[in-house]
């Protein structure tokens, strides 16, 4: 082992004792993207894979879990999208499998889904969107944080990465295992959050051209084309509409999100929808566009998600190689450091 190895593993070795990998390093779960294939190519490689539930029926999930079992025996997790409507079912799901990571996505968790989680004996890893709620989900009893900052892809907060590392690491970081996301292309970034105290980091953007992802050549072919100026967050156009704004390539696509929210603005005026609908169908328009773009290689219409590390996606290669020259970038950055 060289000296940037070494201390490269005693800085994910909490990480990698709390996810049970051999590096602390997750690849977030993408809707459509992070299906069997992608996760257990991940867990295989030595990372931890995410399994996207996203809207998924309790019996596609399950099915979904089965199959990443039938892929890797090395341990993986599932993230839930707290809005979804059959959210207790999923848990359960998670639970008949034995599932030992669960991640709760888009919001804080309603009332019963944490003790639902930790009584079957999984970890539950939630995102804090600020310190505040860090703390409040602390209490509440999480084992683990993702906080991640508006370079990522997909569904965005407003505020970057390095703000959010610098604000919330010093605070958290000794209380429990946080992991820092979004906009990390290279194994510095990852040694830089990793001296600042972070667990391990969650990356998306960059393991989408993996050559084990199922996403659509279309999709990966824009990916590898684009910079990261063309990642742009989508922008609300109602103030009474309230939409969380997602990071994706600019395309045709983009333009027809800001017409369907005049158009579900305008039902909202009408009074032909109430906001809990409105906001629904914004998600469920997202959630079409991206299949749109990920299996069906639409890249004109569909949603092309993808985080400002997109510039640093140069070629599709196998998952391991991505992790691998992740891990020797990490370490060469860390060997250059003072004793
Ligand atoms: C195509 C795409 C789809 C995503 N879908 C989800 C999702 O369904 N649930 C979720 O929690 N995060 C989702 N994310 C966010 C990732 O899990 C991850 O946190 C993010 O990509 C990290 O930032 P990065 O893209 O800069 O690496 C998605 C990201 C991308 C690029």
């Amino acid at each position: 082992m060289t000296i940037g190895q070494e201390r490269l593993a005693r800085r994910m070795a909490r990480g990698c004792e709390f996810l049970g990998s051999e590096v602390a390093v997750m690849c977030g779960a993408m809707s459509w993207v992070s299906e069997r294939n992608l996760v257990a190519a991940m867990s295989n490689a030595g990372g931890f894979g995410l399994i996207a539930c996203g809207a998924m029926t309790p019996a596609l999930l399950d099915a979904e879990i089965a199959g990443t079992k039938a892929l890797t025996s090395k341990p993986f997790g599932v993230n839930l999208i707290t809005m979804h409507p059959q959210l207790f079912e999923l848990i359960e799901v998670c639970g008949r499998h034995g599932v030992t990571h669960v991640v709760l996505a888009g919001g804080l968790p309603p009332k019963g889904a944490l003790e639902a989680i930790k009584a079957t004996g999984a970890k539950v890893i939630c995102f804090a969107p600020a310190l505040s709620l860090a703390k409040k989900l602390v209490r509440s009893g999480v084992d683990a944080l993702v906080i991640e900052g508006m370079e990522a892809g997909g569904h965005i907060g407003p505020v970057s990465t390095s703000v959010l590392a610098q604000e919330m690491l010093p605070e958290l970081a000794e209380q429990l295992p946080v992991f820092v996301a979004g906009g990390i292309g290279r194994g510095e970034a990852i040694a830089g959050y990793l001296d600042m105290g972070a667990a391990g980091v969650q990356l998306g953007t960059r393991f989408v051209c993996a050559t084990e992802s199922i996403a659509h050549a279309n999709f990966k072919k824009a990916f590898i084309r684009a910079s990261a100026r063309d990642a742009v967050a989508s922008v609300q156009i109602d103030p009474r509409l309230p939409v969380i704004p997602v990071r994706a390539l600019k395309n045709a696509g983009g333009e027809a999100f800001t017409a369907k929210q005049r158009e579900v603005a305008q039902m909202l005026d009408e009074g032909k929808v109430a906001m809990a609908e409105a906001q629904l169908q914004i998600e469920h328009y997202w959630a079409g566009a991206l299949r749109r773009a990920v299996i069906d290689g639409d890249v004109e219409n569909g949603s092309l998600m993808a985080g400002q590390s997109v510039g640093m996606v140069t070629k599709e290669e196998p998952l391991a190689d991505i992790l691998g020259t992740l891990i020797a970038e990490a370490a060469q950055a860390l060997e250059a450091r003072a004793a």
